[in-house]
């Protein structure tokens, strides 16, 4: 029987960071300036450590500079505002991420508005989320921005018209993926906790997008023969008596792929991805910064 095709997410990451490493080299080359990413972690989770560290060493290997601030999980709000002003106003910094969740003690929210929207490489200043809501040009997620590349990679890059589903509705992933899909002239739906029948959804949706944070939900017999089924769940279930635990998806990938065209595993399928488009964007907004042309888009 044929089953979908898994999109390799981690060698399709792999190609995308190289081109950024080409251009980074080029803009020393043309304009002696070398972007800087900086990533602030706040607290010792332990999932938040790994991807900082991931995010230091693949900035460091584009030939980016990478500065890396860790504060204790008992950070007021104030010091991490001071810390962000500072990178603000450091020449030397085009792009700031503070990972998160943050500790309960900090409003999300207002530390992400005050971010430089020129330096927010992860898009989640309302100035970025409002421009990709309008179709202006501002700094995208960068996992919902690594999706749509592994969907048009897969169906090319006329996509208009295609039913797409997005399963979650958060500010990170499922807002702008309804949003990119959208613009790309989609029939956008997005479901959530209180949809009341998401397998009569998923069932008539060409391309499937799970941001829900449970682990297997989206079943075989829900997807359209040949959909695109794009998983972004990082769940952790408990394997065996070791204490070790297995990283799993939204999607209950073995049945999935019997109906898919085209599916992502977890891991190496959006993970990767996400690094590689925070490395883009943040290319981007030193470009942005200095009033130079963004690079060319591999064709
Ligand atoms: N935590 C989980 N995903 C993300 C992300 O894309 N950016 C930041 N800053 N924190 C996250």
């Amino acid at each position: 029987m044929a089953v979908g095709k898994i999109i390799d997410g981690k060698s399709f990451a792999q190609r995308i960071r190289a081109k950024v490493g080409d251009d980074v080299r080029n803009l020393k080359i043309d304009f002696n300036i070398t972007p800087g990413l900086a990533v602030v972690l706040v607290g010792d989770d332990p999932a938040s450590q790994i991807y900082v560290r991931n995010k230091n060493k693949m900035t460091i290997e584009a030939g980016m500079r990478s500065f890396e601030h860790r504060l204790p999980t008992e950070t007021s709000q104030k010091e991490l505002l001071t810390l962000i002003e500072g990178l603000n106003n450091d020449p030397e910094v085009n792009g700031i991420l503070v990972q998160l969740p943050l500790p309960a003690q900090i409003n999300e929210q207002s530390i992400l508005s005050q971010i430089n929207p020129m330096k927010d490489v992860d898009g989640f200043h309302v100035i970025n989320a409002g421009k990709l809501a309008t179709g202006s040009n501002g700094l995208v997620p960068c996992t919902p921005l690594g999706c749509l590349m592994m969907i048009k990679d897969q169906l090319g890059e006329n996509i208009s018209g295609k039913h797409a589903l997005v399963i979650g509705r958060s500010n990170i992933v499922g807002k702008p993926m309804a949003s990119l899909l959208l613009q790309e002239n989609c029939t956008v739906t997005i479901a959530h906790s209180k949809t009341i029948d998401l397998p009569i959804e998923t069932r008539r949706a060409d391309i499937v997008v799970a941001a829900v944070g449970i682990a297997k939900m989206v079943k075989g017999n829900w997807i359209k023969k040949g959909a695109v089924v794009i998983d972004v769940g990082m769940n952790r279930l408990p394997s065996g008596s070791d204490g070790k635990s297995l990283l799993c998806g939204d999607v209950d990938f073995d049945e999935v792929r019997k109906n898919a065209g085209y599916i992502t595993p977890v891991p190496g399928g959006v993970g990767p991805m996400t690094i590689a488009c925070l490395l883009k964007n943040t290319l981007s907004a030193a470009c942005a910064q200095n009033d130079i042309e963004q690079p060319q888009e591999n064709k």
